[in-house]
């Protein structure tokens, strides 16, 4: 459960969404400030001082003018994908043949997936992100790898099974009923246990039967708190791909809507060419997108409108899409964000970027009343960031103004040397 100890630095999280209020009405700024963490939890947080005074028997560690956040949480990813991050030279279609599918392949073998379970949490830990939404391999044994692996982290994560009857290779396909029984038996297994969720997870349209879609349905259907995770409108030659598979689909969207796969707890990663119609449908459920700029950019699938569709009243989560995406940090990945809203016109404000990459994607996820946040009762994930790790940093937030001067350079180009330390449910996991 961890132990009882007092951090103190600066603290910032957020209260409320900084796209639909003035930022400066979103988060809470502690400049002097503490956090008491008690039994994996957050206890209290305030001033320095005063929480000092009122638990004297509780270690202190002091971080100094390190900024003290929720740790980062990571909406959509493909830990099987980790030892192929950052392959060469193609687009969706031909990435998945070339690099995507030989390297899942490797996962039918448990030992394997184990070691990449472990190497991905090792990795991910080291830049921050302390929760993550992730595709597993087709293989039931890659999905019983991650969750042990986290679980003995003590890690807040959600992951499925990803299924495909189709348009994949031999050792790569399932079918529907195999996708069906393979799923439900892992959310029984896994489902709720500890900090664990099951996702159920269809991989995309193009290699699903409508048969598996339907499976995938139905089993939502019946276990309606579990999150469902996809991609969607990704790639314009996917779009394409996905009208010539289903013919009578309306658009991408009605490919998953005609099956039971759309919902307030659906989480679709990409969603970047999207028709009007699909758009107003995920907006009407409640339905969850996902920012994936590094791997938007990488592929070279295009640029997600994020001003757009939050003026919309969309709701969107932030992730690296590893390894589509080509960096395993959220710090990285907001960048990002900022460079293609700033091609769209937009000038995201670090508030923003930072809610995106903490209480934003908790919010997508469901899961704000546990992770994403400072608030007291919440779960003790916290990175502690050093805004100065590096001399081409240090050197211009040296001249910041304030929090969110200071803070932006580490943003724009900061790495893994700016985590100072990470704490999981309470417990140190780094520095
Ligand atoms: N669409 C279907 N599968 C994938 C994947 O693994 N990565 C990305 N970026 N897009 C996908
Ligand atoms: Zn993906």
């Amino acid at each position: 459960m961890g132990t009882d100890v007092l951090l103190t630095g600066r603290l910032l999280d957020f209260t409320a969404d900084p796209f639909t209020a003035p930022w400066q009405d979103c988060c809470v700024i502690e400049e002097d400030g503490a956090l008491l963490v008690k039994g994996g939890k957050i206890a209290a947080r305030g001033p320095a001082d005063t929480l000092r005074a009122a638990h004297p028997d509780v270690r202190e560690i002091s971080y100094g003018d390190a900024l003290i956040l929720p740790g980062f949480v990571d909406a959509h990813v493909h830990f099987p994908q980790t030892a192929m991050i950052a392959s060469w030279g193609k687009r969706l279609i031909d990435w998945l043949n070339t690099y995507t599918f030989p390297e899942e392949m490797r996962f039918a073998d448990p030992a394997y997936a184990a070691e990449i379970a472990a190497r991905y949490l090792d990795l991910t830990t080291a830049h921050g992100t302390t929760s993550m939404v992730s595709f597993c391999t087709i293989h039931p044994a890659s999905v019983d790898a991650f969750f042990t692996e986290a679980q003995a982290r003590g890690q807040r994560v959600i992951a499925g099974k990803t299924c495909m009857d189709r348009n994949a290779p031999d050792g790569l396909r399932d079918t529907a009923q195999s996708a069906y029984d393979d799923s439900k038996a892992l959310l029984e297994k896994w489902h709720g246990v500890d900090r664990i969720s099951y996702a159920i997870t269809p991989r995309f349209s193009p290699t699903s039967t409508p048969d598996q879609l339907s499976a995938m349905g139905a089993l939502w259907a019946e276990h309606p708190d579990c999150l469902m995770q996809t991609h969607l409108s990704e790639q314009v030659d996917e779009v394409e791909w996905v009208k010539g598979l289903f013919p009578d689909a309306r658009d991408y969207l009605d490919t998953y809507e005609a099956h039971g796969l759309l919902g307030a707890n659906g989480l679709y990663g990409h969603s970047i060419h999207l028709e009007p119609r699909e758009k107003d449908r995920l907006r009407e459920v409640g339905a969850a997108l996902v920012h994936c700029p590094t791997s938007n950019t990488f592929i070279g699938s295009g640029l997600f409108d994020m001003a757009g569709l939050k003026a919309d009243g969309h709701r969107i989560g932030l992730a690296t899409d590893t390894g589509g995406g080509s960096d395993f940090s959220m710090l990285r990945t907001m960048g990002a964000a900022y460079e293609v809203a700033q091609l769209r016109g937009t000038a995201l404000h670090p508030a923003q970027l930072l809610w995106l990459a903490t209480a934003g994607s908790a919010s997508a996820i469901g899961m704000v009343d546990r992770i994403g946040t400072l608030a007291p009762g919440t779960e003790a994930d916290v990175v502690v960031l050093d805004l100065a790790s590096t001399p081409a940093i240090a050197q211009r937030s040296s001249r910041a103004n304030d929090l969110w001067e200071a803070v932006f350079p580490t943003i724009m180009m900061g790495d893994d040397r700016a985590v100072r330390a990470v704490w999981i449910g309470g417990r140190p996991a780094l520095g």
